[in-house]
């Protein structure tokens, strides 16, 4: 049957004419009359065709003529009232940390100064490429070597070279393959990783931080699913360790919490351990049946590569077959954008080591599959050389002694300036400072000194040199004067 004549009106116009002759209706006047057919109300709208069951038909057409002409898009399709999938969401506060250098970044002021950041920085401010990375590097691309895919567990030279220097090389646990050591994107993603390991395999676990610990810690144990305790460390009178608080909080922990410790140069405090002090915490670990995730992000910076490694061995020692050390080149190599760390696990036997490391490749294959070659060649190819190796170590030694001369010439500029006794900071170790400024003087110290330093008072002495001691030292002494 012939449909009726009916008026074609509200499409668009050069579909609607084609439209009309093939559908055997005629055109009404609406819009020529300068009325809205929309606008009608429902009683009083005249027989005007609704063209929209016709859109399957004008918009194909449509299309062909805006294929031929360059002309409109087609109209949406779906209605315009649509709400945006992120009209609700709100800004999170910037990073402790990271967020700082941002604002540090965007600073124009002149003579500014970083404290905010872990990073190390040589005499003329400049983050140092070591003299033995750079020879790795210049041989690397006179190589040319093609880049293939890296295995899930990295580069195996990179991982075995980790294992001696955090274990040493002739380590028992190495000779009976107790340790899984794998590449990750930095000392952070070895502590993902690793959060993200244990969560699954000791699943009722939680976790105690040291009271205070590295700002991200938290986060990233709490991302890993944690619930977050924490056990006494700094004592602000003393701007050492409460050691008595410290293994009191231990003993009260429930068995097979997992508890973060830092190796050496405690991030944020710079207050560590004794080896006499390691030795009662690891009696206690075991005693109390603890699960204990050592975090090594600062190893050669406090007094040398194997005396900073010393909890490590200490907790072997005192018998605790399994455990976890967290470790990162990023200082210790200068290569912090390289994000080159590792994690390693240490199990009872080879083969718990080796089924336990399949949960570790597994959840990385997951996240980002397999890590980045460049920063772990140049580790492997200066660790594996002996001459490199040697000249790497002659260039860690420098950093570390030059921090220690930096933290005595802040101690001795602070009281030059009047700020007051400061000396604990030659007491602290590694690269930070728990300085004792509050959080109001840290606000003036950027506002009105443009110098950065994080919330908790926690400055970066080796961001330090002979160029901005002074200046530093003056602004502390004045933000401490009030
Ligand atoms: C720091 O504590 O400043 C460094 O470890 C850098 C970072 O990622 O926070």
């Amino acid at each position: 049957m012939a449909p009726a004549r009916q008026a074609v009106q509200c499409g668009p116009a050069p579909a609607r004419r084609q439209l009309r002759a093939r559908l055997n209706v005629v055109a009404c006047n609406h819009s020529k009359m300068g009325q809205n057919p929309r606008r009608w109300p429902v009683r009083a709208a005249p027989a005007c065709y609704d063209w929209r069951p016709f859109a399957h038909r004008w918009r194909p057409l449509l299309a062909m003529r805006n294929a031929r002409t360059s002309a409109r898009p087609l109209p949406p399709a779906i209605s315009s009232h649509a709400v945006s999938s992120f009209a609700s969401v709100e800004q999170v506060p910037g990073d402790p940390i990271l967020g700082l250098t941002e604002a540090y970044n965007h600073d124009t002021r002149p003579g500014k100064v970083n404290l905010g950041v872990g990073i190390y920085y040589d005499e003329s401010g400049r983050i140092p490429l070591l003299k033995a990375v750079a020879k790795v590097e210049d041989a690397l691309a006179r190589e040319g070597k093609p880049r293939g895919y890296l295995p899930i567990d990295g580069l195996p030279a990179y991982t075995q070279a980790t294992r001696e220097l955090l274990f040493g090389k002739d380590s028992p646990l190495l000779k009976d393959g107790r340790v899984a050591t794998t590449q990750t994107v930095g000392g952070s993603g070895a502590l993902r990783v690793g959060a993200e390991t244990l969560r699954k395999l000791l699943p009722h676990a939680t976790l105690a931080l040291s009271k205070p610990s590295w700002e991200n810690h938290r986060a990233v144990f709490e991302a890993a699913g944690y619930e977050v305790g924490e056990y006494t460390y700094f004592d602000a009178v003393t701007h050492g360790v409460d050691f008595a608080g410290m293994l009191a909080d231990l003993k009260a922990l429930k068995p097979k919490t997992v508890v973060l410790l830092h190796a050496c140069c405690h991030n944020p405090t710079g207050a560590d351990l004794t080896v006499e002090q390691w030795k009662e915490v690891a009696q206690v670990l075991k005693d109390g049946d603890l699960f204990p995730f050592i975090d090594m992000a600062y190893q050669g910076f406090d007094k040398g590569i194997a005396e900073d490694a010393a909890a490590i061995q200490v907790v072997v020692e005192a018998g605790i077959t399994d455990f976890v050390v967290a470790s990162s080149y990023s200082k210790s190599f200068s290569l912090y954008g390289e994000r080159v760390g590792a994690l390693s696990i240490v199990a009872a036997t080879a083969e718990q080591a080796k089924a336990v490391q399949s949960h570790v490749k597994r959840i990385i294959r997951t996240i980002y599959s397999s890590p980045s070659n460049h920063g772990a060649a140049l580790v492997a190819g200066v660790l594996t050389d002996p001459a490199l190796r040697g000249e790497w170590e002659l260039e860690l030694t420098a950093m570390r002694e030059r921090i220690h001369a930096l933290r005595a010439g802040l101690v001795q500029k602070l009281a030059e300036a009047g700020a007051g006794d400061f000396s604990f900071i030659s007491q602290q170790a590694g690269m930070f400072s728990y300085s004792g400024l509050t959080k109001a003087q840290v606000d003036r110290l950027r506002e009105e000194h443009a110098i950065y330093a994080v919330g908790s008072g926690r400055i970066c002495v080796a961001a330090l040199n002979q160029g901005n001691l002074d200046r530093v030292a003056a602004a502390i002494a004045a933000v401490v004067k009030g």
